[in-house]
């Protein structure tokens, strides 16, 4: 399966830059809990520890889950997600806005989900704002993983069925620090709580289920394709300034309104 990636590398037109030397876990970075799901952290490290260059797209990283993940197994963690790697039913653990320092690791970054519904199943908000073709492209749509309950990093599919997750109507992003869960299939708006609690700012996410405490839905993240190549773009900082990103300023681009 590995071999998939080395093959992709050769081929016209299809590129992938890989910045991590070896394997990389979601708990072996500042930002990311412990088995991808577990502790408050940062979502930033330092700023002088977030030298270097400056990603747009996103990056595979390894939840540390037990069950087998497609893109550990496949051998993309630490590369760039390609549109070619999904298809309806995948989702991934990835890193946007990654900073590479000069010896290829990864410095800092923002925790996200990359997540591919069936294109037919998807539930947009009945709001003139909303353009599904800023968000989604075909049926893969990225959001920042930080639970609006105490931004632990909620998962897609991460976890073995059982009888604690019997309530999984959509098969949701489910959250194991407290169980909330949002419905992949259902993009609603929201607005969040008033400085200084968060940034008070109307924006679009992924629906917050009724189950477990987190108020409301994660935000979405804009994407554009540079060929295969899944880039994510900053529509507005303040979408994602919310609990421990409440005063962490994403890193633009250039051409990046921010
Ligand atoms: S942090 Fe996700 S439910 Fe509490």
């Amino acid at each position: 399966m590995r071999q998939r990636g080395l093959d992709e590398e050769e081929k016209p037109g299809i590129t992938r830059r890989s910045f991590l030397r070896g394997a990389i876990a979601a708990g072996s970075i500042g930002f990311i809990g412990a088995a991808g799901f577990g502790t408050v952290v940062s979502l930033l490290s330092p700023p002088t520890e977030c030298r270097g260059e400056l990603l747009n797209s996103f990056l595979y990283v390894n939840p540390d889950v037990e069950i087998p993940m497609w893109f550990v197994e496949q051998g993309l963690v630490g590369q760039e997600a390609l549109i070619t790697d999904f298809q309806p039913g995948r989702g991934a653990n990835v890193i946007w806005k990654a900073t590479i320092s000069e010896d290829g690791q990864i410095a800092c970054g923002f925790p996200a989900l990359l997540i591919h519904v069936d294109p037919a199943e998807l539930s947009f908000p009945d709001d003139p704002a909303f353009d599904p073709g800023e968000f989604v492209q075909g049926g893969l749509y990225a959001i920042l993983n930080c639970c609006t309950h105490a931004c632990c990093r909620p998962g897609w599919r991460l976890i073995p069925r059982s009888a604690y997750l019997k309530d999984l109507g959509h098969e949701n992003i489910y959250c194991v620090c407290h169980d909330s869960q949002y419905n992949p299939r259902i993009i609603t708006k929201y607005r969040h709580p008033s400085p200084p609690d968060a940034s008070g700012a109307e924006y679009f996410g992924v629906h917050k289920d009724a189950a477990g405490p987190a108020p409301r839905g994660m935000p979405l993240i804009p994407l554009e394709l540079d060929g295969p190549k899944i880039i994510g773009r900053v529509k507005n900082q303040a979408w994602y300034q919310y609990l421990d990103s409440k005063n962490k300023t994403i890193p633009v681009a250039e051409g990046e309104s921010g």
